[in-house]
């Protein structure tokens, strides 16, 4: 399977701190990155009036990277703080989101004083970090976000998704770790718990299929609503999860 990104060798902090320059570039260029990027930005814009009828008081973007996600919540909310801690995603953050506020920080080892939110995103993140990243981040995470608040994340390397598997029935090496069940495993021991989970591309059921997935239109619009129950989330390459803090 094609991933811009890198692979989840060593500390994936270090991973993007020189790919501002080129990260959207190299996103726009791959057919399923590209379309994963285009469905997330649907979902969201859905869902977020949903779980926030009266607008997003305070929202943190965490791994904000370039602001893709943050340009897309922002509109929604009365306040954003993107943090990451690569100045040059950040350099380019700032071009794109010039009204918002960005924090150049690893919260994991900086103890800064943020406040709380009602809103916490994580995406293209989780499924790439090193399992003892992911456990530091999500013990933030759980404290920057308010009792009853939401942190909306994503999986987009889904080992067992269809494809994955097909990928390693023909002879593919195996890739990435992070099942959604582990995922929702790891946010309820730091407690969150998944009230929703939003399966993207599920349909796309050989590897072959990713590379050749066309931008987001009306026929992969309704595919992804046929496929789009939550039960499918197990087996789609990309699923958005909604996580709601314990009280
Ligand atoms: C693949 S990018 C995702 C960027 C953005 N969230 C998106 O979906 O396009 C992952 C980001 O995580 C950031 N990152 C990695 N470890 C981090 C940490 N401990 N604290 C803050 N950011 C971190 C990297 O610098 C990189 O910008």
């Amino acid at each position: 399977m094609s991933d811009s990104e890198s692979t989840q060798i060593g500390d994936y902090r270090t991973s993007h701190i020189e790919r501002g320059e080129n990260y959207d570039r190299n996103l726009a260029k791959d057919p399923f990155d590209a379309y994963m990027c285009d469905m997330e930005r649907v979902h969201l814009q859905r869902i977020l009036p949903q779980l926030f009828p009266d607008g997003i008081a305070r929202y943190l973007d965490f791994a904000c990277g370039t602001a893709r996600i943050t340009h897309t919540v922002a509109p929604f909310a009365r306040e954003t703080i993107g943090v990451d801690l690569s100045p040059s995603m950040l350099a380019a953050a700032r071009q794109r989101c010039p009204g918002v506020r960005f924090v150049e920080a690893d919260l994991t080892r900086a103890a800064i004083d943020l406040g709380t939110f009602d809103l916490a995103t994580a995406f293209r993140f989780f499924g790439n970090a090193q399992p003892t990243l992911r456990q530091q981040v999500l013990q933030v995470l759980a404290d920057l976000v308010r009792p009853e608040g939401y942190l909306v994340l994503n999986n987009h390397r889904n080992p067992r998704s269809l494809a994955a598997l097909f990928h390693r029935l023909t002879g593919g090496k195996p890739e990435m770790d992070l099942t959604h069940h582990a995922l929702q495993q790891l946010l309820a021991k730091h407690g969150f718990q998944v009230v929703n989970s939003l399966p993207i591309g599920a349909w796309l059921y050989r590897s072959r299929m990713l590379g050749q997935v066309r931008t987001v239109d009306g026929g992969s619009l309704r595919r992804e609503a046929m496929f789009g129950h939550r039960f499918l989330a197990p087996v789609a390459p990309d699923t958005i999860l909604v996580a709601r803090r314990r009280a």
